[in-house]
């Protein structure tokens, strides 16, 4: 299937004021409601990845579990939870990040990696790039590299991009709203 960046960026809702004033968020639950769709970005980003060296996906909690673990059955590689604080049962390690809307921590089992792996870092979308940044440095505490950052969207005028672009953590995003 061809990838058609204009069905997709139609399938993204934008709320006014959601979750407050002064934010439009952009909601993609229409396009996970999409077969089309959903197919349509999981092939795309199959395609990207299926001859790169990563070795393992993590998935940040909550929108990218949805793609993380369609990408890690195609690509058979193993998935990694970066989730929430207080999610994660065994021993984790954290990391403290800022976003749109406060404070925020995320977690990773202390674990998952053993050191040297190259890891896809997934989300639906990237605003001020904090969480992806955040789980970058779990990935790095364990002595991982993040080979790219992937996701759906991409808010450039949020600067998350560009911040990442700045921190050496590539990235990649299958469309954006300026
Ligand atoms: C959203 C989104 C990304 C993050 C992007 O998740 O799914 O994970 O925010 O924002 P940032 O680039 O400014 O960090 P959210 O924290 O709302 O959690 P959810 O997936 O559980 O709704
Ligand atoms: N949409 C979805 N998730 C988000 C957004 C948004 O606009 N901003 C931060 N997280």
């Amino acid at each position: 299937m061809i990838f058609d960046e204009y069905s997709i960026k139609s399938l993204v809702r934008p709320i006014p004021d959601f979750p407050k004033a002064g934010v439009t968020f952009r909601d993609i639950t229409p396009l996970y409601q999409s077969p089309r769709a959903m197919r349509m970005v999981a092939d795309s980003l199959i395609q990207r990845y299926v001859e790169s060296p990563i070795t393992h996906i993590a998935a940040i909690d909550a929108r990218g579990f949805l793609l993380g673990s369609v990408l890690a059955y195609e690509l058979n590689k193993p998935l990694i939870l970066v989730r929430k604080a207080g999610k994660l049962p065994a021993d984790v390690i954290s990391e403290t990040y800022s976003s749109e809307y406060g404070d925020c921590v995320v977690e990773m089992h202390r674990d998952a990696l053993k050191g040297g792996e190259q890891v896809l870092l997934l989300d639906d979308l990237i605003a001020t790039g904090g969480t992806f940044l955040a789980a970058a440095r779990l990935v790095k505490q364990l002595g991982g590299n993040v080979y790219e950052a992937g996701a759906i969207i991409d808010l450039p005028d949020l600067g998350g991009s560009r911040k990442m672009q700045d921190a050496d953590i590539p990235t990649y995003t299958l469309c954006a709203f300026e």
